[in-house]
């Protein structure tokens, strides 16, 4: 990983300039706007082929940048915030007048977060203003974690793309809504709802399906199903039952079948293409994407999952498996 201070003083250029560039964090790549541009925001949008009303998270600098965004933060957002700042955990608030419509899809919350990435922490330093930024994915698609990734997606629409090396969790952040009376985490990521709750010494709820709990305004869009998916078909199967499904989609399906697993399976049938075992959950998360992406690469039409435990951000792994199931 080779950014100087030139790189960053080229992309705060790019941005003030309304350009977008393409940002390292610990989570996933971001394609990243000046949060205060309304029209640099709205090619995020274009380039991304996302729905104007799946609003935008807006990174911060440090903690003191969050009254930019939203007002009304509780004391036990401002405990969240000092506690896993910088980090894999975005805050659902409520949005301030003075941030745009654009950033947050015409809702009335915003969400923020400081990402945990050296590079992109000094770029939002330099830039002194939020950086509006989605993963850097069409949408509906897989996640980049890598630069490379996000140059095989979206290539030349970026104007910058700044390698910061492999992002060391794998997914997106965890998102927790503190616009309600109790908090709601409506994304699993890195930082899984136990350690909230020991945080705050309450209860934090976790909502499978956002659009069920609490108000419409509360559900994350990328909570939705048939999300993070990649070309070839899903399917998801616990250790014990993965033999006997790879034997019945080698008897009933056309086309190439593959295996992604934690560790290596006994008993494949033959004929099934066995990606590299992805270990336990913290491991599974940092090679999930690439896992998907080498899973089409191969050709593989249908890929065989076997999620990691379901502990830490193992669950999230599994959240992000099962929507890409869905699909
Ligand atoms: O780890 C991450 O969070 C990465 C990195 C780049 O920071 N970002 C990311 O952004 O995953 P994105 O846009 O792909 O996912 C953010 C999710 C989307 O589903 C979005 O709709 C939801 O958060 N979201 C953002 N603002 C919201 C709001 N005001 N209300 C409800 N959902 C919101
Ligand atoms: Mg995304």
């Amino acid at each position: 990983m080779v950014v100087d201070a030139s790189m960053i003083g080229r992309a705060v250029a790019v941005l003030r300039a309304g350009g977008i560039v393409a940002v390292p964090t610990e989570t996933v790549y971001g394609l990243g706007a000046d949060a205060t541009n309304d029209d640099a925001v709205r090619r995020v949008f274009a380039v991304k082929g996302r729905p104007v009303d799946h609003p935008l998270i807006v990174h911060l600098a440090d903690v003191s940048r969050i009254d930019d965004w939203a007002i009304d933060v509780s004391d036990d957002a401002r405990r969240l915030a000092a506690t896993f700042w910088p980090g894999p955990l975005t805050l659902l608030l409520r949005r301030a007048p003075s941030a745009s419509d654009v950033v947050a899809g015409g809702r009335s919350t915003i969400a923020v977060r400081v990402p945990d990435h050296p590079v992109t922490l000094a770029l939002l330093r330099a830039l002194g203003r939020g950086l509006a930024a989605p993963s850097a994915n069409r949408f509906g698609r897989v996640s980049p974690t890598t630069a490379a990734h996000v140059r095989a997606d979206l290539g030349d629409e970026v104007d910058l793309v700044i390698d910061g090396g492999p992002c060391t969790v794998g997914v997106e952040s965890t998102i927790v809504d503190m616009t309600g009376d109790q908090p709601v985490v409506v994304r699993a990521g890195a930082i899984t709802a136990e350690q909230l709750s020991a945080v705050l010494g309450r209860t934090v709820a976790v909502a499978t399906i956002a659009a069920e709990v609490g108000s419409p305004e509360a559900a994350a869009p990328g909570t939705l199903a048939a999300h993070y998916a990649p070309d070839a078909r899903v399917h998801l199967t616990d250790a014990a039952g993965v033999a006997e499904l790879l034997r019945r989609l080698l008897a009933s399906v056309d086309g190439r079948i593959g295996l992604l697993a934690p560790g290596v399976v006994d008993d494949i049938p033959d004929g099934v293409v066995e990606l590299e075992p992805a270990g336990q959950a913290t491991e599974y998360a940092t090679v999930l994407y690439s896992r998907l992406r080498q899973a089409d690469r191969l050709g593989i039409d249908h890929l065989v999952c076997v999620p990691p435990e379901s502990e830490g951000i193992g669950v999230a792994v599994i959240d992000r498996l099962r929507r890409a199931a869905s699909r």
